[in-house]
């Protein structure tokens, strides 16, 4: 396993905010030396969970494959957007299915959460209720979390563009970088 990190946004919504900030904080830790890849689960199609669907064909390869993923890389960061005061669907299917393969393996040595959201916010709410299901599965999180709020404004054309912005992503991957020692 190497001291690489999986950057997972929850949202495959072409111009996704969480995307864009993915795709930022892999940018900036690989600018701090730190290999970083960016996972799209549009490449990893998973049904809505169904436990008879479970029952008659198994888990999906999609599912499979997503889980050898995750053990292949020391750190996670999961980019959730915030719906209804909660995770998105994609992302909570997709931890699901995961957890039907074997749920320890998003108990990465460095798990941290990040979200981006158009409210004030940041997508704060959502980012608690992804901290209650790790703490249920055991995933040990980091204390330090990213949350960009007004992401409308501040991502222009999937770049952020804002300097505030940019200090509290770079302090994000500062403690990422760091908890690796
Ligand atoms: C069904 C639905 C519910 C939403 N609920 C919230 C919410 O509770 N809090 C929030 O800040 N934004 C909420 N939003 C707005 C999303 O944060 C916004 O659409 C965001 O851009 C989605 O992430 P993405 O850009 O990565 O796809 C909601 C959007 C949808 C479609």
């Amino acid at each position: 396993m190497a001291d690489s990190v999986l950057v997972m946004p929850g949202s495959t919504r072409a111009g996704s905010h969480n995307a864009a900030l993915g795709a930022a904080i892999v940018d900036r830790l690989v600018g701090r030396g730190v290999a970083a890849e960016f996972v799209d689960l549009r490449e990893f199609p998973l049904p809505l969970f169904d436990p008879e669907l479970e029952a008659a064909d198994g888990v999906p390869a999609a599912a499979r494959r997503l889980h050898d993923l995750l053990a292949r890389h020391a750190g996670l960061v999961i980019v959730t957007p915030e719906y209804n005061g909660s995770i998105s669907t994609l992302l909570k299917n997709t931890i699901d299915w995961i957890s039907r393969v074997d749920r320890s393996v998003l108990q990465r040595p460095v798990v941290a959460l990040a979200s981006a959201s158009p409210s004030s916010k940041g997508g704060a709410t959502g980012r608690a209720s992804l901290r209650a299901m790790c703490d249920h599965m055991g995933v040990g999180l980091l204390d330090r979390e990213l949350g960009l709020a007004r992401s409308h404004e501040v991502i222009v054309e999937g770049v952020i563009d804002d300097g505030q912005a940019s200090a509290e992503i770079d302090a994000f991957v500062a403690a990422v970088a760091e908890a690796f020692g």
